[in-house]
Protein backbone atom coordinates (compact mmCIF):
# COMPACT_ATOMS: atom_id res chain seq x y z
CA UNK A 1 0.00 0.00 0.00
CA UNK A 2 0.89 3.58 -0.01
CA UNK A 3 4.31 3.57 2.24
CA UNK A 4 6.81 5.09 0.21
CA UNK A 5 6.32 8.70 0.11
CA UNK A 6 8.02 9.03 3.59
CA UNK A 7 11.16 6.92 2.83
CA UNK A 8 11.48 9.60 -0.10
CA UNK A 9 12.24 12.39 1.95
CA UNK A 10 15.19 11.27 2.38
CA UNK A 11 15.65 10.69 -1.50
CA UNK A 12 14.32 13.99 -1.31
CA UNK A 13 17.42 15.50 0.22
CA UNK A 14 19.52 12.92 -1.02
CA UNK A 15 22.48 14.09 -3.53
CA UNK A 16 21.46 17.83 -3.21
CA UNK A 17 24.46 20.18 -2.79
CA UNK A 18 24.38 21.57 0.63
CA UNK A 19 25.24 25.45 -0.72
CA UNK A 20 25.94 27.72 2.63
CA UNK A 21 22.99 28.26 5.02
CA UNK A 22 20.62 30.81 4.88
CA UNK A 23 21.77 33.13 8.00
CA UNK A 24 24.37 31.62 10.23
CA UNK A 25 25.77 32.61 13.45
CA UNK A 26 29.21 34.35 12.34
CA UNK A 27 31.12 33.05 15.46
CA UNK A 28 31.20 31.34 18.79
CA UNK A 29 30.04 34.68 20.67
CA UNK A 30 26.56 35.36 18.29
CA UNK A 31 26.16 31.91 18.57
CA UNK A 32 26.25 31.80 22.33
CA UNK A 33 23.72 34.87 22.26
CA UNK A 34 21.31 32.84 20.19
CA UNK A 35 20.39 30.31 22.44
CA UNK A 36 18.98 32.79 25.42
CA UNK A 37 16.04 32.02 26.50
CA UNK A 38 14.00 34.13 24.25
CA UNK A 39 14.88 32.28 21.00
CA UNK A 40 14.69 28.83 19.39
CA UNK A 41 17.64 26.62 18.67
CA UNK A 42 19.09 26.80 15.22
CA UNK A 43 16.76 24.42 12.86
CA UNK A 44 17.75 22.19 10.58
CA UNK A 45 15.39 22.74 7.97
CA UNK A 46 14.65 21.26 4.47
CA UNK A 47 14.47 24.36 2.45
CA UNK A 48 14.23 25.41 -1.46
CA UNK A 49 14.46 28.79 -3.03
CA UNK A 50 13.23 28.38 -6.33
CA UNK A 51 10.37 26.03 -7.54
CA UNK A 52 11.72 22.89 -9.88
CA UNK A 53 11.98 18.46 -9.07
CA UNK A 54 12.21 18.42 -5.63
CA UNK A 55 15.07 16.65 -5.90
CA UNK A 56 16.83 19.86 -7.60
CA UNK A 57 15.69 22.54 -5.85
CA UNK A 58 15.64 21.40 -2.21
CA UNK A 59 19.00 21.38 0.03
CA UNK A 60 19.25 20.63 3.93
CA UNK A 61 20.50 23.86 5.96
CA UNK A 62 20.40 25.34 9.50
CA UNK A 63 18.75 27.83 9.94
CA UNK A 64 19.23 30.40 12.40
CA UNK A 65 17.37 31.07 15.82
CA UNK A 66 14.25 33.05 15.93
CA UNK A 67 13.18 35.02 18.47
CA UNK A 68 9.94 33.77 20.59
CA UNK A 69 8.00 36.59 20.71
CA UNK A 70 5.36 36.55 24.17
CA UNK A 71 2.30 34.57 21.91
CA UNK A 72 4.73 32.05 20.47
CA UNK A 73 5.51 28.56 20.87
CA UNK A 74 8.87 27.16 20.17
CA UNK A 75 7.91 23.52 19.14
CA UNK A 76 10.14 20.52 18.42
CA UNK A 77 8.99 18.66 15.72
CA UNK A 78 9.36 15.01 16.25
CA UNK A 79 7.53 13.67 12.87
CA UNK A 80 6.72 15.23 9.27
CA UNK A 81 5.24 13.31 6.45
CA UNK A 82 5.73 13.65 2.70
CA UNK A 83 1.82 14.69 1.10
CA UNK A 84 1.88 14.62 -2.81
CA UNK A 85 1.06 17.91 -1.98
CA UNK A 86 4.08 19.12 -0.54
CA UNK A 87 5.71 18.01 -3.64
CA UNK A 88 3.50 19.83 -6.04
CA UNK A 89 4.36 22.72 -3.70
CA UNK A 90 7.75 22.45 -4.51
CA UNK A 91 7.23 22.20 -8.09
CA UNK A 92 5.21 25.43 -8.04
CA UNK A 93 2.11 23.69 -9.26
CA UNK A 94 -0.52 23.71 -6.19
CA UNK A 95 -2.57 26.81 -5.88
CA UNK A 96 -1.05 27.88 -2.60
CA UNK A 97 2.53 28.48 -2.30
CA UNK A 98 4.96 29.69 0.43
CA UNK A 99 7.17 32.88 -0.50
CA UNK A 100 10.76 31.93 -0.93
CA UNK A 101 12.97 30.62 0.44
CA UNK A 102 10.46 28.51 1.86
CA UNK A 103 10.97 25.49 4.14
CA UNK A 104 9.04 22.21 3.11
CA UNK A 105 6.10 20.59 4.65
CA UNK A 106 2.59 21.24 5.45
CA UNK A 107 1.98 19.21 8.87
CA UNK A 108 3.72 17.27 11.39
CA UNK A 109 3.58 16.49 15.16
CA UNK A 110 5.91 18.21 17.46
CA UNK A 111 7.11 18.25 21.29
CA UNK A 112 6.64 22.13 22.79
CA UNK A 113 10.68 22.82 23.36
CA UNK A 114 9.54 26.81 24.99
CA UNK A 115 6.57 29.23 24.82
CA UNK A 116 6.36 32.61 24.81
CA UNK A 117 5.47 35.24 28.51
CA UNK A 118 1.96 35.44 27.57
CA UNK A 119 1.06 31.57 26.08
CA UNK A 120 -1.66 30.04 28.48
CA UNK A 121 -2.18 26.26 28.07
CA UNK A 122 0.74 24.89 27.32
CA UNK A 123 3.89 23.68 29.00
CA UNK A 124 6.94 22.16 27.97
CA UNK A 125 6.66 18.82 26.68
CA UNK A 126 3.04 18.69 25.44
CA UNK A 127 2.70 17.13 22.31
CA UNK A 128 1.10 19.74 19.39
CA UNK A 129 0.23 19.69 15.58
CA UNK A 130 -0.37 22.61 13.64
CA UNK A 131 -4.32 23.06 13.23
CA UNK A 132 -5.07 23.92 10.73
CA UNK A 133 -1.84 22.65 8.80
CA UNK A 134 0.64 24.93 8.66
CA UNK A 135 4.01 25.37 6.29
CA UNK A 136 7.48 24.84 7.23
CA UNK A 137 7.25 21.47 9.03
CA UNK A 138 10.34 20.07 7.41
CA UNK A 139 12.85 21.42 10.71
CA UNK A 140 13.74 20.79 14.00
CA UNK A 141 12.13 23.49 15.64
CA UNK A 142 9.31 25.70 14.43
CA UNK A 143 8.28 28.52 16.39
CA UNK A 144 4.67 29.91 15.44
CA UNK A 145 1.91 32.02 17.58
CA UNK A 146 0.26 29.73 19.87
CA UNK A 147 -3.17 29.88 18.08
CA UNK A 148 -1.38 28.01 15.41
CA UNK A 149 -1.12 25.05 17.94
CA UNK A 150 -3.52 22.41 19.02
CA UNK A 151 -2.60 20.16 21.90
CA UNK A 152 -3.18 16.34 21.29
CA UNK A 153 -2.93 13.26 23.72
CA UNK A 154 0.67 12.12 24.20
CA UNK A 155 -0.62 8.30 23.68
CA UNK A 156 -1.36 8.90 20.12
CA UNK A 157 0.84 6.75 18.13
CA UNK A 158 3.45 9.43 16.49
CA UNK A 159 2.95 8.03 13.31
CA UNK A 160 -0.74 9.22 12.86
CA UNK A 161 -0.24 12.58 15.31
CA UNK A 162 1.60 13.37 11.93
CA UNK A 163 -0.33 13.04 9.67
CA UNK A 164 -3.48 13.22 10.56
CA UNK A 165 -4.52 16.94 9.77
CA UNK A 166 -4.23 16.03 5.95
CA UNK A 167 -5.41 12.84 4.63
CA UNK A 168 -7.95 11.55 7.51
CA UNK A 169 -9.57 14.86 7.77
CA UNK A 170 -9.99 14.41 4.01
CA UNK A 171 -11.64 11.30 4.27
CA UNK A 172 -14.11 12.48 6.61
CA UNK A 173 -15.34 15.50 4.93
CA UNK A 174 -15.72 13.76 1.68
CA UNK A 175 -17.47 11.42 3.45
CA UNK A 176 -19.90 13.86 5.34
CA UNK A 177 -20.20 16.91 2.65
CA UNK A 178 -21.59 15.88 -0.42
CA UNK A 179 -23.80 13.17 -0.07
CA UNK A 180 -26.15 12.20 3.05
CA UNK A 181 -25.12 8.91 3.60
CA UNK A 182 -26.86 6.35 5.21
CA UNK A 183 -26.16 2.90 7.07
CA UNK A 184 -26.61 0.46 4.12
CA UNK A 185 -24.86 2.99 1.02
CA UNK A 186 -22.43 1.93 -1.00
CA UNK A 187 -19.76 4.57 -1.91
CA UNK A 188 -16.85 3.78 -4.59
CA UNK A 189 -13.56 5.09 -4.91
CA UNK A 190 -9.92 4.62 -6.79
CA UNK A 191 -6.77 4.92 -5.42
CA UNK A 192 -7.86 3.04 -2.59
CA UNK A 193 -4.45 2.36 -1.63
CA UNK A 194 -3.52 5.73 -0.75
CA UNK A 195 -3.69 6.87 2.82
CA UNK A 196 -6.96 8.81 2.14
CA UNK A 197 -8.53 5.86 0.70
CA UNK A 198 -7.70 3.38 3.73
CA UNK A 199 -8.92 6.21 6.04
CA UNK A 200 -12.60 5.69 3.64
CA UNK A 201 -12.97 2.64 3.69
CA UNK A 202 -12.50 2.08 7.58
CA UNK A 203 -14.87 5.40 8.20
CA UNK A 204 -17.27 4.06 5.87
CA UNK A 205 -17.35 1.02 7.30
CA UNK A 206 -17.52 2.54 10.85
CA UNK A 207 -21.03 3.88 9.47
CA UNK A 208 -22.08 0.62 8.32
CA UNK A 209 -21.47 2.02 4.54
CA UNK A 210 -20.11 0.13 1.72
CA UNK A 211 -16.79 0.60 0.05
CA UNK A 212 -16.13 -0.36 -3.14
CA UNK A 213 -12.50 0.14 -4.15
CA UNK A 214 -10.34 0.39 -7.01
CA UNK A 215 -6.92 -0.34 -7.42
CA UNK A 216 -4.32 0.11 -10.19
CA UNK A 217 -2.56 -3.26 -11.86
CA UNK A 218 0.66 -3.55 -10.44
CA UNK A 219 3.40 -5.85 -8.85
CA UNK A 220 1.57 -6.64 -5.42
CA UNK A 221 -1.47 -5.54 -6.32
CA UNK A 222 -2.79 -9.37 -4.77
CA UNK A 223 -1.48 -8.35 -1.29
CA UNK A 224 -2.62 -4.73 -1.47
CA UNK A 225 -6.55 -6.32 -1.99
CA UNK A 226 -5.48 -8.09 1.08
CA UNK A 227 -4.88 -5.32 3.45
CA UNK A 228 -7.92 -3.58 1.65
CA UNK A 229 -10.17 -6.09 2.41
CA UNK A 230 -8.72 -6.62 6.03
CA UNK A 231 -9.70 -2.83 6.44
CA UNK A 232 -13.13 -3.29 5.82
CA UNK A 233 -13.23 -3.11 2.19
CA UNK A 234 -16.11 -4.72 0.37
CA UNK A 235 -15.08 -5.00 -2.97
CA UNK A 236 -11.36 -4.43 -4.12
CA UNK A 237 -10.85 -4.64 -7.76
CA UNK A 238 -8.22 -3.65 -10.28
CA UNK A 239 -8.57 -1.64 -13.25
CA UNK A 240 -8.08 -4.54 -15.98
CA UNK A 241 -10.94 -6.42 -13.77
CA UNK A 242 -13.17 -4.17 -14.68
CA UNK A 243 -12.75 -4.22 -18.50
CA UNK A 244 -15.69 -5.48 -18.67
CA UNK A 245 -19.24 -3.95 -19.89
CA UNK A 246 -21.36 -4.33 -17.43
CA UNK A 247 -19.33 -3.34 -13.89
CA UNK A 248 -22.65 -3.27 -11.93
CA UNK A 249 -23.24 -6.94 -12.21
CA UNK A 250 -20.32 -7.19 -10.46
CA UNK A 251 -21.53 -6.49 -7.28
CA UNK A 252 -23.43 -8.61 -6.00
CA UNK A 253 -25.55 -8.02 -3.13
CA UNK A 254 -24.26 -4.63 -2.35
CA UNK A 255 -26.10 -1.37 -3.30
CA UNK A 256 -25.29 0.50 -6.66
CA UNK A 257 -22.95 3.39 -5.28
CA UNK A 258 -24.28 6.78 -5.01
CA UNK A 259 -20.88 8.63 -4.09
CA UNK A 260 -17.52 8.37 -5.99
CA UNK A 261 -14.03 9.31 -5.19
CA UNK A 262 -11.80 9.84 -7.50
CA UNK A 263 -7.97 10.82 -6.95
CA UNK A 264 -6.39 9.22 -10.42
CA UNK A 265 -8.35 10.73 -13.12
CA UNK A 266 -8.12 8.88 -16.93
CA UNK A 267 -9.78 5.24 -17.29
CA UNK A 268 -9.81 5.14 -13.35
CA UNK A 269 -11.95 8.05 -13.09
CA UNK A 270 -14.01 6.70 -16.02
CA UNK A 271 -14.85 3.62 -13.75
CA UNK A 272 -16.18 5.25 -10.94
CA UNK A 273 -18.99 6.93 -13.36
CA UNK A 274 -19.82 3.45 -15.19
CA UNK A 275 -20.41 2.09 -11.36
CA UNK A 276 -22.51 5.16 -10.24
CA UNK A 277 -26.14 4.93 -9.67
CA UNK A 278 -28.18 6.92 -11.52
CA UNK A 279 -28.54 10.19 -10.03
CA UNK A 280 -24.85 9.82 -8.28
CA UNK A 281 -21.66 12.10 -7.62
CA UNK A 282 -18.24 11.95 -8.34
CA UNK A 283 -15.84 13.73 -6.31
CA UNK A 284 -12.48 14.65 -7.44
CA UNK A 285 -9.92 15.32 -4.82
CA UNK A 286 -6.54 14.27 -6.74
CA UNK A 287 -4.62 13.71 -9.92
CA UNK A 288 -2.43 11.11 -9.51
CA UNK A 289 -2.17 9.67 -13.31
CA UNK A 290 -1.97 13.07 -14.26
CA UNK A 291 -4.63 12.23 -17.24
CA UNK A 292 -8.15 14.24 -17.54
CA UNK A 293 -11.14 13.06 -16.40
CA UNK A 294 -13.72 12.13 -19.48
CA UNK A 295 -17.33 11.75 -19.10
CA UNK A 296 -19.76 10.48 -21.63
CA UNK A 297 -22.48 12.68 -22.98
CA UNK A 298 -24.95 10.17 -21.76
CA UNK A 299 -23.16 10.31 -17.97
CA UNK A 300 -24.86 13.78 -18.21
CA UNK A 301 -27.79 12.86 -19.87
CA UNK A 302 -29.79 9.95 -18.89
CA UNK A 303 -27.55 8.87 -16.27
CA UNK A 304 -27.72 12.99 -14.50
CA UNK A 305 -24.65 12.21 -12.49
CA UNK A 306 -23.17 15.45 -10.59
CA UNK A 307 -19.18 16.24 -10.60
CA UNK A 308 -18.08 17.84 -7.68
CA UNK A 309 -14.02 18.73 -6.22
CA UNK A 310 -13.27 18.65 -2.95
CA UNK A 311 -10.09 20.78 -1.62
CA UNK A 312 -9.65 20.40 2.17
CA UNK A 313 -7.88 23.57 2.03
CA UNK A 314 -10.67 25.99 0.68
CA UNK A 315 -12.68 24.14 3.57
CA UNK A 316 -10.51 24.90 6.10
CA UNK A 317 -10.18 28.32 4.99
CA UNK A 318 -13.30 29.26 5.67
CA UNK A 319 -13.63 29.58 9.39
CA UNK A 320 -13.61 26.04 10.34
CA UNK A 321 -10.93 25.94 12.92
CA UNK A 322 -12.61 24.86 16.11
CA UNK A 323 -14.53 22.21 13.96
CA UNK A 324 -11.05 20.98 12.08
CA UNK A 325 -9.38 20.55 16.22
CA UNK A 326 -12.86 18.77 17.57
CA UNK A 327 -12.83 16.25 14.48
CA UNK A 328 -9.38 15.87 14.28
CA UNK A 329 -9.40 14.92 17.98
CA UNK A 330 -12.22 11.97 16.98
CA UNK A 331 -9.91 10.66 14.35
CA UNK A 332 -6.69 10.86 16.90
CA UNK A 333 -9.31 8.58 19.14
CA UNK A 334 -9.43 6.22 16.20
CA UNK A 335 -6.82 5.44 15.72
CA UNK A 336 -5.69 5.09 19.89
CA UNK A 337 -8.44 2.46 19.48
CA UNK A 338 -7.37 0.62 16.66
CA UNK A 339 -10.07 1.79 14.68
CA UNK A 340 -8.31 3.89 12.44
CA UNK A 341 -4.91 2.49 10.90
CA UNK A 342 -3.20 2.94 7.66
CA UNK A 343 1.04 2.30 6.93
CA UNK A 344 3.59 4.80 6.83
CA UNK A 345 7.04 4.25 6.41
CA UNK A 346 9.51 5.30 9.68
CA UNK A 347 12.29 6.11 8.41
CA UNK A 348 11.44 9.95 7.55
CA UNK A 349 12.31 9.70 11.78
CA UNK A 350 15.80 9.97 10.79
CA UNK A 351 15.65 12.45 8.34
CA UNK A 352 16.79 15.19 10.74
N1 LIG B 1 -8.03 17.81 -2.45
C1 LIG B 1 -7.57 17.70 -1.21
O1 LIG B 1 -7.85 18.50 -0.32
C2 LIG B 1 -6.67 16.55 -0.88
C3 LIG B 1 -6.40 16.20 0.44
C4 LIG B 1 -5.60 15.08 0.70
C5 LIG B 1 -5.05 14.38 -0.36
N2 LIG B 1 -5.31 14.79 -1.63
C6 LIG B 1 -4.81 14.05 -2.80
O2 LIG B 1 -5.21 12.73 -2.64
C7 LIG B 1 -4.35 11.90 -3.37
C8 LIG B 1 -3.91 10.78 -2.45
O3 LIG B 1 -3.12 11.35 -1.41
P1 LIG B 1 -2.41 10.40 -0.37
O4 LIG B 1 -1.45 11.18 0.42
O5 LIG B 1 -3.45 9.60 0.34
O6 LIG B 1 -1.62 9.49 -1.40
P2 LIG B 1 -0.59 8.34 -1.16
O7 LIG B 1 -0.87 7.68 0.14
O8 LIG B 1 0.77 8.84 -1.47
O9 LIG B 1 -1.00 7.30 -2.30
C9 LIG B 1 -0.89 7.61 -3.64
C10 LIG B 1 -1.97 6.85 -4.39
O10 LIG B 1 -1.94 7.19 -5.75
C11 LIG B 1 -1.79 6.01 -6.52
N3 LIG B 1 -0.97 6.37 -7.68
C12 LIG B 1 0.24 6.93 -7.67
N4 LIG B 1 0.63 7.20 -8.92
C13 LIG B 1 -0.36 6.77 -9.73
C14 LIG B 1 -0.54 6.75 -11.14
N5 LIG B 1 0.39 7.22 -11.97
N6 LIG B 1 -1.68 6.23 -11.62
C15 LIG B 1 -2.62 5.76 -10.78
N7 LIG B 1 -2.51 5.77 -9.44
C16 LIG B 1 -1.39 6.27 -8.93
C17 LIG B 1 -1.08 5.02 -5.61
O11 LIG B 1 -1.34 3.73 -6.03
P3 LIG B 1 -0.32 2.51 -5.75
O12 LIG B 1 -0.64 1.99 -4.38
O13 LIG B 1 -0.64 1.55 -6.81
O14 LIG B 1 1.08 3.07 -5.84
C18 LIG B 1 -1.79 5.34 -4.30
O15 LIG B 1 -3.08 4.78 -4.26
C19 LIG B 1 -3.21 12.78 -3.87
O16 LIG B 1 -3.51 13.15 -5.19
C20 LIG B 1 -3.31 13.99 -2.96
O17 LIG B 1 -2.78 15.15 -3.54
C21 LIG B 1 -6.09 15.84 -1.91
Amino acid sequence: MATAKIVSLKALVHGVSHRAPLRRCRNLTSAVRCYSAATSPPSKAVVYDQHGSPDVVTRVTELPPVEIKDNDVCVRMLAAPINPSDINRIEGVYPVRPPMPAVGGYEGVGEVHAIGSAVKGLSAGDWVIPSPPSSGTWQTYVVKEQTVWHKIDKRTPMEYAATVTVNPLSALRMLEDFVALKSGDTIVQNGATSIVGQCVIQLARLHGIHSINIIRDRAGSDEAKANLQQLGADEVFTESQLEVKNVRGLLGNIPEPVLGFNCVGGNAASLILKFLKQGGTMVTYGGMSKKPITVSTSAFIFKELTLKGFWLQRWMSSDKAEECRSMIDYLLGLCRDGKLKYEYDLSFYHLM
